[in-house]
């Protein structure tokens, strides 16, 4: 890296003269960057922003860029895209003008489809980023209720064979309700019916090895197994395609949650032979909070075969009637096919692959605001995105732990391999500080996230942070983290006599 850039100060330098540690080094990076210009795809909020108490009006500089604020917090809510007010304005017109007629009318100077059509139009954004065909997804519901969708068709329990869900104990709350209350259903015991990965003693991550190990333990009473693509408090990334393969060999039907893997990491789940997978569109797909949710069932689980019978038979004439043989699930209007569906039969006649698992009519507003989002997403590719990402990480991960050498405090908890995880670092603080650290850091316009009892997380999002994001944060966070050592120390400040967090 032995270019020239320009510096703040106008001159002329080589980024090997910069210090690591340097603002300027961090321009310098920042203006490397082949995917900066996805930056100004969003609104960025300013420290002003964050401040208010009162919606902007037309009165103010909301979101311009000086005073921004450094937000690393996509692992939670991402920001919004610009193009998303424009998009649902056109959606809005359409509804205002058209009325009932837009669910079969498009019009023509419009990019939205048809409302009818969202569906699929949303399914095809949303096929390279889950590395599925359009016809294996459905953006439908929410992330919880997919997953319902998913085991409410795919869990048929047998009591004294297969009957087994295997989860990590430190599963994301909602997928652990999930699983508990779809055992409950079928009128068996989480208590024999839940198995619980824990992390091996002293450990907080998940090896391979040892999600095989307990795979094998259970193998011949496991059902299903559901597991995190990447884990929401350690920021780990799972091996998905060996853990699947491995499941799938000893007879497992695989689920994945993968809130925090869609639109951070590469996914192929076609190819890995995914059986079924559930996920939000609110945090590394920037479709607001909330928003309508994904569903991938592979091709293979959801074919539907039409064979012909002469049940209908009237009259002694022989009449052939068409039956159609599909998995069983939890079914609505909207996963019927749509050349029928409205002709109000009750014949439900599935639509092939994971849009037959849709129930009700979606949200046309969520429908065009994931689109839009995913517009920008368009603008580049997963693979550019996340070399971006590995890069960006590396060098937070860098500055933590040149400040952790220098001062201690924490340890980072996630993979140090960058193959094992994605954009998220969490940061696990001595005892003590996560309150007065969270503090500072939102008092000086740094948005990142909490995990109790002691874990902040940091996740650049590559689409629209940059070095200089993590520059400021790492600024404010060692400023923060001296501050509240102090405050807690009484005065002591570094080297107080507490409990020193040990790097792994
Ligand atoms: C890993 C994980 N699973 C499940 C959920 C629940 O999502 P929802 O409220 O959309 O059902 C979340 C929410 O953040 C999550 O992070």
């Amino acid at each position: 890296m032995a270019e020239s850039t320009p510096t703040t100060n106008g001159q002329a330098t080589t980024a090997s003269a910069l210090p690591l540690g340097s603002r300027e080094y961090a321009e310098y990076l920042t203006a490397q960057d082949p995917l900066k210009h996805l930056r100004a795809e969003f609104f960025i909020p300013s420290k002003a922003d964050l401040a208010r108490q009162t919606l902007p009006g037309n009165d103010t500089t909301t979101t311009s860029s000086h005073d921004e604020s450094v937000y690393l917090c996509g692992n939670s809510l991402g920001l919004q895209p610009r193009r998303v007010s424009q998009r649902l304005q056109q959606y809005l017109s359409a509804w205002a003008t058209q009325g009932v007629q837009g669910h079969f009318k498009a019009l023509t100077d419009s990019p939205l489809p048809a409302w009818l059509h969202s569906d699929d139009a949303a399914a095809k954004a949303m096929s390279p980023i889950v590395g599925a065909a359009p016809a294996e997804i459905a953006v439908m519901e929410t992330l919880t209720a997919n997953l319902h969708f998913i085991l409410s068709a795919f869990y048929r329990p047998e009591v004294g064979g297969r009957h087994k869900i295997i989860i990590e104990s430190k599963a994301f709350p909602s997928d652990h309700f999930a699983v508990e209350s779809q055992i409950r259903h079928h009128n068996l015991q989480p208590s024999t019916s839940m198995i619980t990965i824990d992390p091996p003693t002293g450990t907080s991550l998940l090896p391979t090895s040892h999600i095989l190990a307990t795979i094998d333990e259970h193998a011949s009473t496991t059902a299903v197994l559901l597991l995190p693509g990447i884990q929401f408090y350690t920021g780990q990334l799972l091996d998905i395609k060996t853990i699947t393969a491995y499941a799938q060999e000893r007879g497992i039907f695989v689920v994945w949650d993968l809130a925090h893997a869609v639109g951070n990491v590469p996914l192929q789940l076609h190819d890995w032979n995914v059986d079924a997978a559930a996920w939000c569109t609110y945090k590394y797909l920037n479709s607001g909070p909330g928003a309508i949710g994904g569903m991938f069932v592979h091709e293979r689980n959801s074919r539907v075969t039409t064979t012909s019978s002469s049940n209908g038979a009237t009259n002694g004439e022989k009449k052939g009637v068409e039956e159609k043989e599909f998995h069983p699930r939890l079914a609505g209007w909207w996963g019927s096919d749509k050349k029928t569906r409205f002709a109000m039969t009750n014949n439900f006649s599935p639509i092939p692959g994971a849009g037959g698992f849709q129930v009700s009519n979606p949200s046309t507003n969520d429908l065009t605001t994931v689109c839009a989002s995913l517009e920008v997403f368009n603008l580049t590719s997963i693979s550019a995105l996340r070399a971006k990402s590995l890069e960006l990480t590396a060098y937070l991960e860098s500055r933590l732990l040149s400040l952790q050498k220098k001062s201690g405090g924490f340890k980072i908890i996630t993979p140090s391999n960058p193959s094992e995880r994605g954009a998220q670092l969490s940061v696990q603080l001595e005892g003590g500080l996560l309150e007065g650290v969270m503090e500072e850091l939102g008092a000086q316009g740094v948005i990142v996230d909490e995990r109790m009892p002691d874990v902040i997380r940091v996740a650049p999002a590559p689409i629209y942070n940059n070095a200089v994001d993590v520059w400021r944060f790492m600024d404010v966070f060692e400023k923060a983290l001296t501050t509240v050592r102090k405050g807690r120390d009484g005065g002591k400040g570094e080297g107080g006599e507490v409990e020193k967090v040990v790097t792994n």
